[in-house]
């Protein structure tokens, strides 16, 4: 079976999909995106992924390149056309192709949509979930907007590089004050040594994660003790856990910072537990 893309209006052959070269993502890096997991055949909170993709929207002045139903409908489909039961959807708008200028085009350009589907194996997932994940910090390089999602990533691909080159399969950004911000591309978190879960306001410095505000939700329902507040890095060495959270980890426990080993070395048991009943807290639309 070929994988499918949907490119402005058209199912395409995954191969054959592409965009025009004076797409101002391509040339600007103007656009916004989001990911959202597929799990179990269904896709995890669409409706609040839906909603953050039309505040990134707003903040640039990006029109709805549809109406949001239909772009919900076009999601589910390619959802459905790749068969994907365990996986992730990517959905990105750009301001649309134009001859290349700064300035906003000039007359209305319709936004391009590109929106892609594959499946990712669980059971590795579940493996690395078992093992643990190594960070890396990082000088905070982001503009401050990091609260928009927008496909500008080059300085988040430079700091994940780095992390992979010292052994690391994610950054943790670090601000000047010594605070850590958040991951490359998650949500950080830590669990202190007397088992109050930190992590930042989402007011700045950070994306407001929807896998964060399930976290958040779950908390409550546990019963957790809980503080939303920065951490610093030496904080994050001294505490009794670590994880990660994103669409596409989910939440993953972290076992190592820098050269420091968090905990035991190995998972913890709030990020264990918070990750075994993740889906109980989440919303699901079929596909
Ligand atoms: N990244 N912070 C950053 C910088 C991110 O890029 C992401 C998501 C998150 C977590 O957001 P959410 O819980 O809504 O996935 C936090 C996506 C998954 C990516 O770029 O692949």
């Amino acid at each position: 079976m070929s994988r499918i893309a949907y490119v402005n209006g058209q199912y395409v052959r995954h191969a054959d999909a592409a965009v025009h070269v004076e797409d101002r993502g391509y040339q600007f890096a103007d656009g916004v995106y989001e990911v959202c997991e597929v799990w179990q055949g269904r896709i995890v909170d669409m409706p609040r992924h839906f909603d953050r993709l039309d505040r990134s929207l707003g903040e640039l002045r990006i029109d709805w390149p549809m109406a949001r139903a239909a772009f919900e409908f076009v999601v589910r489909q390619v959802v459905r056309r790749n068969r994907v039961r365990n996986g992730l959807v990517y959905i990105q708008v750009t301001r649309g192709v134009s001859r290349r200028d700064h300035f906003f085009p000039p007359e209305e350009v319709a936004p391009s949509v590109v929106v892609t589907a594959r499946s990712t194996s669980t059971e590795a997932a579940n493996a690395q979930a078992a093992k643990g994940i190594s960070v890396v910090s990082y000088p905070e390089n982001r503009w401050p907007r990091v609260d928009i999602k927008t496909i500008a990533l080059l300085p988040n691909v430079l700091a994940k590089q780095n992390a992979k080159e010292n052994g690391g399969k994610e950054a943790w950004y670090v601000d000047t004050d010594g605070f850590v911000t958040e991951g490359g591309s998650t949500n950080a978190w830590i669990v202190t040594r007397d088992g109050t879960l930190v992590t930042r306001p989402a007011e700045s410095g950070i994306l407001r994660g929807i896998t964060r505000t399930v976290i958040l939700d779950l908390i409550q329902k546990e019963g957790l003790t809980f503080e939303e507040r920065p951490f610093s890095l030496e904080e994050a060495y001294d505490a009794k856990e670590a994880f990660v959270t994103a669409a596409t980890s989910i939440v993953m426990p972290v076992v190592q910072v820098d050269d420091r080993t968090i905990g035991n070395g190995h998972p913890g048991s709030v990020s264990t537990r918070l990750r075994e009943v993740f889906h109980t807290a989440t919303d699901f639309q079929m596909v």
